[in-house]
């Protein structure tokens, strides 16, 4: 679970979005900014693995070589650090909004379900690289406040994503590797139904992004609200 109870001081909004490859999550994301940016909020927008020089090149050596899925999870967890301390958590605590594409869901979510990987070791990555961040107390997660979780079935996120574009390690898996990664986010929303909004990515794209707006209006993140 999140263990994301506790207090939690720093004034920004912390989302992530999250899915399969081929869902069409990034493709919300200059509508998002510039939502945020007419309320009158400053953004960071960022992406995982990356967002920082060396995180960036940490997300090369994840997405190009090959490895074993434990030296993978070092890695993205490595990069997720060197992410938080020099990006995320000074834009929380200077009240910006962080909207930052994939986050340690995506391991659990490929690391995990996807490659079959210990989900404890896991989580103890995630104590280690997130506890007592951004204002928390020691024994507090930083986790994003909102997880817009874009789910669409694999055979066709496969189909949205053949000669889209030269496919990475992951977007070169075959179907059956993104059903476990489906099952593996699902896992996680189920687990944190507070924090994950499902969309529905099987819509026609200006249908999905009105359930995006919709859900932010429905979390009292837009409108002048604080958070
Ligand atoms: P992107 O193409 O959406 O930017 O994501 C990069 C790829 O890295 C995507 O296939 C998912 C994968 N990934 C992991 O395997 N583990 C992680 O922790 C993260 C953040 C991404």
């Amino acid at each position: 679970m999140s263990g994301n109870s506790g207090r939690d001081t720093a004034p920004g909004l912390f989302l992530t979005l999250e899915g399969i490859d081929g869902a069409g999550k990034s493709s919300h994301l200059d509508a998002l900014e510039a939502l945020f940016r007419a309320q009158g909020r400053a953004v960071v927008r960022t992406r995982e693995p990356g967002g920082t020089a060396l995180a960036e090149t940490l997300r090369g050596l994840v997405l190009e070589q090959s490895m074993d899925p434990l030296t993978e999870s070092l890695l993205v967890f490595a990069a997720r650090r060197d992410h938080i301390v020099q990006v995320i958590e000074p834009a929380l605590l200077r009240g910006d909004v962080v909207l930052c594409d994939r986050f340690t869901d995506a391991t659990f979510a490929y690391q995990g379900a996807g490659r079959g990987f210990d989900d404890g070791v896991l989580a103890t990555l995630e104590q280690w690289v997130q506890a007592g961040r951004a204002g928390r107390p020691a024994t507090v997660l930083l986790q994003p406040h909102i997880t817009l979780w874009f789910d669409l079935a694999p055979a066709i996120a496969a189909q949205r994503l053949a000669g889209a574009r030269v496919p990475d390690k992951f977007e070169s898996q075959p179907v059956e590797f993104f059903s476990r990664v489906a099952q593996g986010y699902a896992a996680r929303a189920a687990a944190d139904a507070q924090r994950f909004v499902r969309i529905d990515a099987s819509q026609a794209r200006d249908q999905v992004w009105q359930q995006v707006e919709t859900a932010l209006v429905a979390r009292g993140v837009l409108g002048g609200t604080p958070r």
